[in-house]
Parts: C-alpha cells; structure tokens; sequence
C-alpha cells in the first residue's frame, strides 16, 4: 500500500490531476476538500450558526458522508452538485478552521488510507493527514492564473462572476485556510513544490510520474 499527499490553494489543479493519477495508478482518489464542503453545505441546509462550535458538533457527529465513484454522498443522499455551489464555497473556510470539523474528518481520511493505496488532495494532506506519505507534492499558480481556471468551472456549472471577483474570493479563501491556528495550508517540508502557472494538466501529471517509483518505496507504519 502507498500513499500519495497532493495539497496547495484552490485552482492549483490539485483534484484533476488527483483523479488522472489515480486512474493510471490503480488508487483511490480521496477529495478531502469535498468532505469539508458537505459540512458545510448541510450546517447551511440546518441554518445552523457555522461560528457555533457546539452546534457544528452535533452537525458533523450526525452525518456520514461516502464516496461513490465520484459522487458526493450524505447520509445516503447525493450531493455532488449542490456542495460546489457559490454559497458553500463562500463559506466552507470558516467551517474548516473547526477543530473538531477537521479532527473527524481527518480520522476518517486515515482510516480510508489505511486500508487501500490512496492519492488524497486537500490543505493538510502531508503536514497532518499523512505526515508518513512517502510522496507528498505541494501545487501552487499565480492568483490570476487559479481565478481563470476556477472561472472555467464555475461559468460551466452556470455561475457567473468576473475575473476580479474570482480572484478575490480565493485569494479570501487562501488567506483563511494559511492562517487557520488548526492544520494551516502549509508545504509540508518534505514535498516537491511545483507550480502549475505555465503547465497544463498533462506537464502536471508526467511531472509528479517522473517522482514515483512503485517499487521504491512503500508507507512506513
Ligand atoms: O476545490 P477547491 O480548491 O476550491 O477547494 P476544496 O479542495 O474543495 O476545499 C474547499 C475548502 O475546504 C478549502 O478552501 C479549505 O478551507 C477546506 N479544506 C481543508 O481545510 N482541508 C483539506 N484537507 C481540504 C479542504
């Protein structure tokens, strides 16, 4: 069994080169990202007062959330779509700063690592989820570079907003997520950094392949 720790800010390109990688290596993808935002997306569903420790308690203890393939589910009930809109995005850096949020979250993303190989993309994956990941890679891009990319998606999902918009609502998000007193957004100091401004995704891939020997290394215990 492996591991592989791919973390840096949105738009980086994280979770589409997670899932090629994980298609060539035969792994499970683990969108850690994707767990945080149906959190959030149900705390909002709740009206529940995402400041309110005591109350996102009782949220998180109360939910399950699954993966089918690349379908999002919570409490059985898929929700895919609905944890990707403007609204959980806005607010899904304030409920990942909860400790507890992130400390059931992250249980339950080694629990899934320890029983296949794994490539995982999130904040945290190398410094705390996996600090033992024998490969841990950091992706970053200029702002305007992850806004423009981030606008792509977001325009073919049906919403709009302007470049600077974008820009500033990750460069928000940046900020929150590298300041959090909890598991920041931090290269671990043992992964590769690589920037992503001037490759596209394939430059991305063979870049990470050309790090990886299978035979190499293996996850110490
Ligand atoms: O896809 P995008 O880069 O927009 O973000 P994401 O990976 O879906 O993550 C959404 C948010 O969840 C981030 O902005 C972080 O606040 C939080 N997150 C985290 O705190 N730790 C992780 N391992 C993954 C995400």
């Amino acid at each position: 069994m492996t591991q592989i720790a791919i973390d840096g800010p949105a738009g980086s390109g994280k979770s589409t080169v997670a899932k090629i990688l994980a298609r060539k290596l035969g792994y499970i993808y683990l969108d850690t990202g994707a767990m945080y935002r149906a959190v959030t997306y149900h705390a909002l569903l709740k009206n529940i007062d995402l400041a309110c420790e005591s109350a996102l308690r009782n949220l998180v203890d109360d939910i399950v959330i699954s993966f089918e393939g690349e379908r999002v589910l919570v409490n059985g009930l898929d929700c895919t779509d609905a944890i990707r809109t403007p609204e959980v995005t806005k607010n899904v850096s304030k409920v990942a700063m909860d400790a507890y949020v992130r400390q059931q979250m992250v249980a339950r993303q080694q629990t899934i690592a320890g029983e296949q190989s794994v490539i995982m993309d999130g904040r945290d994956i190398g410094t705390h989820v996996l600090p033992k990941a024998p490969y841990k890679f950091f992706l970053v891009a200029s702002s305007r570079e992850r806004a423009r990319r981030r606008l792509v998606d977001f325009n073919a999902n049906g919403y709009q907003m302007s470049l600077d918009e974008m820009v500033e609502d990750i460069e928000r998000r940046d900020k929150l997520d590298s300041e959090r007193e909890h598991a920041p957004l931090k290269q671990a100091h043992d992964a590769i950094l690589i920037d992503t401004t001037q490759l596209d995704i394939e430059g991305v891939v063979l870049k990470i392949m050309s790090y990886i020997h299978l035979d190499e290394k293996s996850v110490s215990s």
